[in-house]
Formats: C-alpha cells, sequence, structure tokens
C-alpha cells in the first residue's frame, strides 16, 4: 500500500489542532494553539470562550499543519477529526470545519474518539521509533483533564477494540490537579505548575489516604458483565481533603497574598509561583501528587495483573508529570511490565494522535457519512 496522508484536526477542549500523519507511523506536522491565556483567569475552561477560540483559530492552525508538512488540500489523502468526548460546542468548530473541507474537496472523512487518539500517540511514536515489537494484549491508563480510564486494547483483524475495565467515579486526575491549583492559587492549568513544585516539598507530610471503590457503579451505562475485575478511581474526595487541610491550617491568607502577588504579571512561569509558595504550600502540594501518583500506579498495576497483559501504555495530559512517570518505571518494571508513554508533547491533547487513530480505519474504508455528528459523550469501545 502506497503511503496515505491524513489531515488530522482536534477540536475537543481547549486546543485548536491541526496534524499530518503518513500512514500512521511519522508525524510529519504537528500544530497546537492552547488557549490557556483565555481560561487561565478563571482556574477553568469556559465552554463558551473555548468555542468562541476555536473558531478563530481553526483555519490558521489547518493552514500551518499543511504548510509545515508541505502538502496542500489537495495532495491530502482524507481528514480525521475527533468526533467527541467533549465540549459540545468546542467539538462543532472542528468537525464542521472537517466535514465542510471534506465535502469541497471530495475526500474521505474519518470520526475519531478523542481517548482512541490519546492511545495512537504511543503508538505512532513507538512506530516511528522503529518499535514494531509491541507485545498485547495492551492496558492502556488514559489519565487527562477529562478522564480517567483504564481499556484493554487488542487489534483485529479490522483495526481495534477496547475494552473499558475501569474509570473514575466523579472527577478526572487531571481535573484534581487543576482544582487543586485553583484552591491555592498556582493558575490553570494545575498540572504542569504542581509538577514544578512538588519537587521543592516533601510528599510525605501529608497523608492523604484512598478509599478503596467497592461498591458497583450506580449508574447502569457505566456497568460492564465482568464488573468483578473492575478497578475504579475517584478523585473528588482528595480536592475536598486539601481544602480540609488549608482551612484547618488556616492558609487563607498565604493563598490570598499569593493572589495578591501574582495579579501584575502578565505571564506567569512556574519559577514565578516557585517565588511565592511558602513551604508548608509546596508540602501539600508534593503529599497531594504522590496521593495522586501512587493511586493511578497501584490500580493501573492492579487492573494489569487481573486482565494478565503485556504491555502498559500510559497517555493523556496527566502522563505527562513526571513522578507519575518515575513510578511507572520503577514499578511497572519490578513486575516485568513494560510501560510506554508518548513524548510529552503527544501526551496532552494534539491532532496527531487523530491522524495517526485514523489509519486503520482508512485502511478498513470505516469513513463518516452525511449525517456525521459530534457527540459530546462518546463512548469507546
Ligand atoms: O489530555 P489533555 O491535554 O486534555 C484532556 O483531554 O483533558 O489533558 C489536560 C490535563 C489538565 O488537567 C492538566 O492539568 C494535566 O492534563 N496536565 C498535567 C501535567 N501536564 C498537563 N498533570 C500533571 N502533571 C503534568 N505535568
Ligand atoms: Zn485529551
Amino acid at each position: 500500500m502506497s503511503d496515505v496522508y491524513i489531515l488530522g484536526i482536534e477540536s475537543s477542549c481547549d486546543e485548536t489542532a491541526a496534524a499530518v500523519v503518513r500512514s500512521g507511523e511519522e508525524l510529519i506536522s504537528n500544530v497546537v494553539y492552547s488557549q490557556f491565556a483565555t481560561h487561565q483567569p478563571y482556574g477553568g475552561v469556559v465552554p463558551e470562550l473555548a468555542s468562541r477560540e476555536h473558531l478563530r483559530a481553526i483555519v490558521p492552525v489547518i493552514r500551518k499543519a499543511l504548510n509545515d508538512a508541505g502538502k496542500s488540500y489537495e495532495t491530502i489523502d482524507a481528514i480525521a477529526v475527533t468526533k467527541g468526548p467533549g465540549l459540545a460546542g468546542s467539538l462543532l468548530v472542528g468537525l464542521s470545519y472537517a466535514k465542510a473541507l471534506a465535502y469541497a474537496l471530495e475526500k474521505p472523512l474519518i470520526g475519531v474518539n478523542h481517548l482512541e487518539g490519546h492511545i495512537h500517540a504511543v503508538l505512532l511514536e513507538e512506530r516511528q521509533k522503529g518499535n514494531r515489537e509491541l507485545e498485547f494484549p495492551v492496558l492502556a491508563l488514559v489519565v487527562s483533564g477529562g478522564h480517567t480510564h483504564l481499556y484493554l486494547a487488542e487489534r483485529k483483524e479490522k483495526g481495534w477494540v477496547y475494552h473499558d475495565v475501569g474509570h473514575t467515579r466523579d472527577d478526572a486526575a487531571g481535573e484534581a490537579f487543576d482544582k487543586v491549583a485553583k484552591l491555592l492559587e498556582l493558575g490553570y492549568p494545575g498540572g504542569p505548575v504542581i509538577d514544578f513544585l512538588a519537587q521543592h516539598g516533601n510528599s510525605q507530610a501529608v497523608k492523604f489516604p484512598f478509599a478503596q471503590i467497592k461498591h458497583r457503579d450506580r449508574n447502569p451505562q457505566n456497568r460492564h458483565t465482568d464488573d468483578d475485575h473492575r478497578v475504579d478511581f475517584s478523585y473528588s474526595g482528595i480536592k475536598t481533603a486539601v481544602l480540609r487541610y488549608v482551612e484547618t491550617h488556616d492558609m487563607r491568607e498565604k493563598i490570598e497574598q499569593r493572589r495578591r502577588a501574582l495579579a501584575g504579571l502578565a505571564t506567569r512561569s512556574p519559577a514565578d509561583y516557585l517565588a511565592v509558595c511558602d513551604q508548608q504550600t509546596l508540602d501539600l502540594v508534593a503529599s497531594f501528587q504522590r496521593a495522586v501518583t501512587d493511586d493511578l500506579v497501584s490500580k493501573t498495576l492492579l487492573a494489569a495483573r487481573e486482565h494478565n497483559v503485556a504491555t502498559l501504555f500510559v497517555t493523556g495530559g496527566v502522563a505527562a508529570n513526571s513522578e507519575l512517570r518515575r513510578s511507572f518505571e520503577t514499578r511497572a518494571a519490578e513486575e516485568g511490565l513494560p510501560v510506554y508513554f508518548p513524548s510529552r508533547k503527544l501526551s496532552t491533547d494534539n491532532a496527531a494522535m487523530i491522524a495517526a487513530a485514523a489509519y486503520p480505519r482508512f485502511l478498513a474504508g470505516e469513513f463518516a457519512d452525511a449525517e456525521f455528528s459530534a457527540d459530546a459523550a462518546l463512548r469507546l469501545r
């Protein structure tokens, strides 16, 4: 089969992204426009603002991805776009544009699940490195601002199938990073700042015990036939525990001082946050990060044993976390399990992962029809 160049488009949350990938194995161009500055003052993504920013960015971002790849609209073979899950208004911007492009250019259009995209970010980079020795089945932890999911991923004759073997019952792990950062006036998104600050704190200073989830998921939609082997997560409790710690240790005044000190800065680097953090705050974020990463690693390894997998993938925005990477590397090695992450650039949202995930669908001729629309709550199977 000759080379297939797919233009990927991603707009499910607060990144407008486009990329060109060759045959699911070579990243040719990758453009990501992040809306951090827009959402930063609110400490989280504001959906209406996100849609507006996507509308502004989509055309220049796609043009740049094509230019960087030395491609034109005419010389790509297919267009892939995120169908869901994500913010409805944001998804619609990328999807409408992709649909119009496909129609005007008479090119095939492929809808991709965002979570499948995160899994294929790992596959794309491993293929690009020449690694064709991956062993299956794979257990993939997709851990981001919107998701904490464990999938068994298997390659079948006509593409991939995914089996949900665990997910968060409430907040996603990245959401906990973002909410704790917001509470402590450490900006948005919280993950990268906490990652940096945690290196300067004592991760044993505060104990955050995690409840083991034993009850069945009350949402019938989330029930599975093999519920006995499920490993689920929960991250809303730790956010409340951090809040309680702040209140019982009289940290409010320090937080307010930090807010005032940072208010004058147009842009803020992690070092700016470090300069306005006392040791107690550094210890608190280090302990929080340690608790979340320990829980993610322990439960993923438990699921790996339950399902007897050969390989682990850890992907999504939180997979950029240094401590999570270190801890997975050490503990998976102890169990003789190879673990793969995307590069930091492809851990967070991007369109290269969408173009890569679309390739098997291109080969199988799974193209979107005229009814194709966004699905904010799309599930991965
Ligand atoms: O995958 P992503 O870009 O978007 C979603 O699909 O949600 O993930 C964004 C999330 C945010 O919650 C952000 O705080 C978190 O990933 N994140 C991190 C790090 N870098 C990004 N969390 C912990 N440590 C990091 N270094
Ligand atoms: Zn994502």
